[in-house]
């Protein structure tokens, strides 16, 4: 192997996301905005083949885990067959999916069969007309069915994920974990970041991981989980009386990029160092015209190379610019 991915500031790189679509078939309001939206042409979106070749110089360089996203990776054609691809690359110890569970249902076992570890749905409401307002399509009942076949396909654990604003649906945080606890789910909230392309985007929004515990722990008593990885963004708890966990994600209150283990590549090819940040380098180009794996592996070192200090100094910078690449163009 070469020399692993360490940045500036001695983060070393081992965790990789791959947005294979900026395409959604949902609208939730703090990742895109409800019309008008701008998809990249299919010829500047990589092919399957493209993004193994991409991964197989990452995992060179040290990258171990890889997680698939998008826009929504499951409206992407043939999802399964990019997860068989990444699935043969022996070097790649957890590989994983973030959904919005809608096409769950039909692809959870074709997932499982191609070599895929984990799944993490999104959801932010169990109330039908509210998943409806929020996300532009009535589709509560699928998701939660799609969930019902990702468990029955083997996929243990299944995260869900949950952004709560304020004034939306900040009073469901005890019954959705109440009911995840219910189905032996992980649930992890996560704090409503700046960056969407949505309505939904100012800190008037944001209900912070600290408020959400404090809600829960009206109800239960958790116990902070030992074994928490430090590269984790999330912090997680056990409830006291022995079933189910909880985390928080809280890039806003609490910035974890002192641990940062993770770079991203976007569905056109370039290579980004943080959510956050702007600057991004071009991989596309130079696979398409051939270049030698020192030419590939010379970008991703110069991507790790600029990587700033993190998140939210960039975040306060970029805030409302109005340019740039928006939640659903980076992936999650
Ligand atoms: N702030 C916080 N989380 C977000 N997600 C998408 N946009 C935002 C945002 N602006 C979450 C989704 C999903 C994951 C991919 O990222 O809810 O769980
Ligand atoms: Fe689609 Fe996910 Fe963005 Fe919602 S958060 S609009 S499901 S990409």
């Amino acid at each position: 192997m070469s020399l692993p991915l360490v940045d500036g500031f001695g983060r070393t790189h081992r965790s990789l996301r791959l947005s294979v679509t900026d395409r959604c078939n949902f609208r939730c309001p703090y990742c895109m905005p409800a019309e008008h939206v701008v998809f990249q042409p299919r010829s500047e979106i990589l092919s399957y083949e493209e993004f193994q070749k991409l991964v197989q110089v990452g995992v060179r360089l040290g990258i171990r885990e890889v997680r698939i996203t998008g826009g929504e990776p499951l409206v992407r054609r043939d999802l399964p067959r990019l997860v068989e691809r990444l699935s043969d690359i022996p070097q790649i110890e957890d590989l994983s999916l973030t959904t919005n569970g809608f096409y769950l249902r039909e692809l959870a076992v074709a997932l499982r069969k191609a070599g895929l570890h984990r799944i993490n749905v999104s959801l932010d409401t169990l109330r039908r007309d509210r998943f409806k307002e929020l996300c532009g399509v009535d589709a509560l009942d699928r998701v939660l069915r799609g969930i019902e076949a990702a468990r029955n396909a083997g996929f243990f654990p299944i995260k869900v994920n949950a952004v709560l604003l304020r004034g939306i649906n900040e009073d469901e945080a005890e019954e959705l974990v109440d009911w995840a606890r219910g189905l032996n789910l992980s649930f992890r909230f996560i704090e409503l970041m700046p960056i969407g392309g949505g309505p939904v985007r100012g800190r008037e929004h944001l209900v912070s991981g600290a408020e959400v515990k404090a809600r829960i722990e009206r109800r239960h008593r958790l116990i902070p989980d030992e074994r928490c990885d430090p590269s984790s963004p999330a912090r997680t708890f056990r409830f006291a009386d022995g079933s189910g966990e909880v985390g928080f994600i809280n890039p806003i209150t609490e910035p974890f990029c002192a641990h940062c283990d993770r770079l991203r590549i976007t569905a056109d090819g370039k290579i980004r160092n943080c959510l956050f940040d702007q600057g991004e380098l071009d991989l596309r180009g130079p696979l398409r015209a051939g270049a030698s794996e020192a030419e590939l592996e010379a970008v991703w070192r110069r991507a790790v190379g600029n990587k700033g200090v993190g998140g939210c100094v960039e975040l306060e910078r970029e805030s409302d610019s109005g340019s740039g690449r928006r939640m659903w163009q980076i992936g999650g």
